[in-house]
């Protein structure tokens, strides 16, 4: 095992915090290696230091590692993948960089089981408003971003954090398309819910740059509609070396 892989988990993650953020990126195929609790346990830590939603910290981290319960989350990934990745496949057609994504993504689901483990963050439901006796009503957005956001902040952090350490490491929501059926093959209680599934491992290749649109193709200035940056990244308007 190469000596990056070893005495990782105790250390301080070093990486800058830009070269982290432009290159974390869905890293699908992995290696079957294991991968130590004491390092998963430093990164759910560094995600845990994220903003939640009233302090509630309502946010747990289920570790699964046991091949059966893979297995069990395997198959939901496969009936989700199979119809929609049909789909998306037919719309992407003539898109190659699409394709090769797609293509990751079946073989992540082809060698789910060799994962080493599945990080699986679940938010308790009972300190939130719009739960009734465990049964989370509809809820109208604002909700929706008091409930979600109180994991997502921390789902990025746990991917920043896997970038930095070398792992290889994907946000997915697919094996949760039956909450019901997700929370059975987890064992999870009814007040509990999955929100992602992360795979983590030692990536099979290399990390490579994220590719975005530009920044001032997504910026509007004091109304929706002005866009004086449209087409230009951060540094053509603000050179560094100016
Ligand atoms: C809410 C959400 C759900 C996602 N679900 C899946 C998923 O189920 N399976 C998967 O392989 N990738 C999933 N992704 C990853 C995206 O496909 C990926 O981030 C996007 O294609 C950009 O690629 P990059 O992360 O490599 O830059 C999801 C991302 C988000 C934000």
């Amino acid at each position: 095992m190469p000596d990056s892989k070893t005495n990782l988990s105790m250390r301080p993650l070093s990486m800058p915090i830009e070269e982290a953020m432009r290159t974390q990126r869905s890293i699908r195929r992995l290696l079957p290696d294991p991968v130590d609790d004491a390092l998963l346990l430093h990164l759910i830590e560094l995600a845990f230091q994220a903003p939640v939603g009233g302090n509630r910290q309502n946010l747990e981290f289920l570790i699964v590692r046991e091949r059966a319960v893979k297995a069990r989350m395997a198959r939901l990934n496969r009936v989700a993948w199979g119809s929609y990745g049909r789909i998306w496949r037919l719309f992407a057609r003539n898109d190659p960089k699409t394709l090769r994504t797609m293509d990751a993504v079946s073989w992540a689901a082809d060698h789910y089981e060799e994962i080493p483990a599945l990080v699986i963050p679940c938010l308790r439901w009972t300190s939130y408003g719009p739960i009734v006796s465990g049964v989370r009503l509809p809820f109208p957005d604002f909700y929706a971003a008091i409930y979600y956001g109180s994991a997502f902040p921390a789902i990025q952090n746990f991917l920043l954090a896997a970038r930095a350490a070398g792992l290889g490491a994907s946000l997915t929501v697919m094996p949760l398309w039956s909450t019901l059926l997700a929370r059975r093959a987890l064992g999870l209680p009814p007040w509990t819910s999955p929100i992602a599934v992360i795979p983590v491992g030692w990536p099979r290749g290399r990390y490579g740059p994220t590719t975005r649109k530009p920044v001032g193709d997504v910026v509007h200035v004091d109304r929706y509609g002005n866009r004086p940056y449209q087409g230009h990244d951060a540094e053509e308007t603000h050179p560094r070396n100016a």
